[in-house]
Order: C-alpha cells, then structure tokens, then sequence
C-alpha cells in the first residue's frame, strides 16, 4: 500500500505521554506487512480531554484504539460494554469501536504474557505453583491469566502488601499472598517466577533475591525489556533454568487489538521483532 485510500481503517494508541510507546511501529510494520489500506496513530491525549477524545473517535471513523498509562482504568469505566477479562484486570488496554458507534473494552496484556511465555518456553510447568512478585497493573493481567491457564496456586508477593491483598481479594482462592521478605522461601516447589516489579529496570535499583533454592525445572520471566537480559534472567540462566525475556509481551498483547481493527491475524516473528525492538534483535 503506498497510500492511504478515503475508506482507509483507522486505529491508535491513547497515552500521556505516548512518545515513547512502540505500538505505532508494531501495528505500522503488520499494515505494512500485510498491504492493509489502514493507519495506527500515535494519539497523545491529556488525561482532562480523555472523556471527549474517546467520545470522539468513533465518530471519526476510528474502528479501535490501544489505551496506555494513565488511562486504561478510565478507558474501562467509559466503554460502554467490558468483556470478562477487561472487568477481572480492573483496565482496558484494547478498545474496540463498533459499527453503531459503541465500545468494547477488552485487556490483551494477560494473553501477550501468556503467547510470550509459552513461545520462549512451551513446556513451563503449569501445574505446579507460580511465584508473582509485584501487584501493579502488570501483575493483575498476568495472573487473571495465569488462573484462566490453570495453575493451581499462585503466590503473590508485593513490598506494600495491601495492593497484593486487595488483587487476591478480588481474583480468588488461587492467589495466596505472602510477604515480601518471604520471596526466597517460597521458591523451592514453584514451576514460575515472574518479576513484575520495576526492580531490576534501567535507571531502577535491582531486584535482591537468591534463586539457591528454586528447582531447575522451573521457568524464570521477567516482563522488563530495558535492559532485555536482567540481572534476575542471567543469575536464572546460570543455575540452568530456563528464562523468557520482557519485549514479547508488548509484541504478542497487540495481535487481537489489529485482528480486530484490520481484519488479519497478524503473526509475531522475527521480522516484527527487529523492526519494534531493533536495538535487541538488530535492525532488519
Ligand atoms: P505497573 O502497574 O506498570 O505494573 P506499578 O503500579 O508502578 O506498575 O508497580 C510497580 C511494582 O514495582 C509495584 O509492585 C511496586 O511495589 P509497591 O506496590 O510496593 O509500590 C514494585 N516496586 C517498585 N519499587 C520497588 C522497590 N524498591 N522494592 C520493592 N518493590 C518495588
């Protein structure tokens, strides 16, 4: 396609600030890709004008948009209808505009965890306990779909431990929380751990565990992606277990968002990987 039509389909991402955000290239490379007559923006809205940009853009002809940080709570409580996973995560990160101009409100983040996960790692125990540390947005999404996959028990640990607390009281029996200081014990029979938490993140101070007694077999993720390879991934690595890197998730959330606006399932490879993240993977 080297140009848009008048029919053109149109989708964006709704952040504050949204300059950093990857989705435009991500979505941009599978328009591409797929010679799809559509546009993904770059949608920089205040939080004040939320209310009246999301009114607005169905009545532009926009079919959906990807909201992030601040305004995936507010984006829930505005769509007119939530699906299951959008109401148990508490956020919205995909909204989709209907033909009447009304709006659906999913959450693809738990699914771009899980596709991840299991493309790095397809035969990670999932029936043996998971270890979450961390009880921000991140980790609301990534244990809905841990539960959805059947793992049996997942223990959630956060430094202020209300937040862990109010996430189990709302998601159920399988979330048992623990506290922070308990993070090496409770590793020996877990088949997961995952860092939700910014430790370990460019910039962030590290993230302090000793992973001595966490069994070989299991599987170690960590949902950072600056730097790719975090200090928890490498000393994983070393003990010989087996580790998924960060920068998939944002890859893998974002295939219904485009299925859903442009009509392809779009396919997350190697090609994808180099042209949203070209300084891991090399530009292509
Ligand atoms: P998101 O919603 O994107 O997942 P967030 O709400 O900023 O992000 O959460 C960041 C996570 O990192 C939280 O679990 C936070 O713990 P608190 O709930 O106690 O704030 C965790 N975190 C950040 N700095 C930390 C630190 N120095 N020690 C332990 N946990 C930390």
């Amino acid at each position: 396609m080297t140009g848009l039509s008048g029919a053109a389909k149109l989708a964006g991402v709704m952040g504050w600030p949204v300059s950093h955000s990857r989705s435009p290239r991500l979505q941009g490379h599978w328009l591409a890709r797929y010679d799809i007559d559509g546009a993904y923006l770059p949608l920089p809205v205040n939080p004040g004008d939320f209310e009246t940009v999301f009114r607005a853009l169905p009545k532009m002809g926009f079919s959906g948009v990807n909201v992030t940080i601040p305004h995936k709570e507010a984006a829930l409580l505005l769509a007119d209808e939530a699906d299951d996973l959008a109401r148990r995560i508490a956020a919205a990160n995909t909204i989709i505009f209907r033909e009447d101009g009304s709006s659906l409100a999913t959450n693809t983040d738990g699914f771009g965890f899980l596709m991840n996960l299991q493309d790095q790692v397809s035969d990670w125990k999932a029936d043996a306990p998971a270890v979450v540390l961390g009880a921000g947005g991140a980790a609301r999404a990534i244990i809905v779909a841990l539960i959805d996959r059947g793992v049996p028990e997942i223990r959630l640990l956060n430094r202020t431990k209300a937040r862990a607390e109010a996430i189990a009281g709302e998601l159920g029996s399988p979330v048992h929380v623990l506290d922070w200081t308990e993070r090496e014990a409770v590793l020996s029979d877990a088949g997961l751990l995952v860092n939700t938490t910014s430790l370990g993140m460019k910039d962030n101070p590290p993230l302090e565990i000793r992973l001595d007694d966490l069994s070989p077999q299991a599987t170690v993720a960590d949902i950072i992606y600056a730097p790719v390879e975090t200090d928890l991934l490498i000393s994983a690595k070393a003990r010989g277990s087996r580790v998924v890197t960060g920068p998939g998730m944002l890859l893998h959330q974002a295939v219904p968002g485009f299925e859903a606006w442009f009509g392809r399932r779009p396919v997350v490879d190697d090609a994808l990987r180099q042209a949203v993240f070209p300084e891991i993977y090399g530009a292509p």
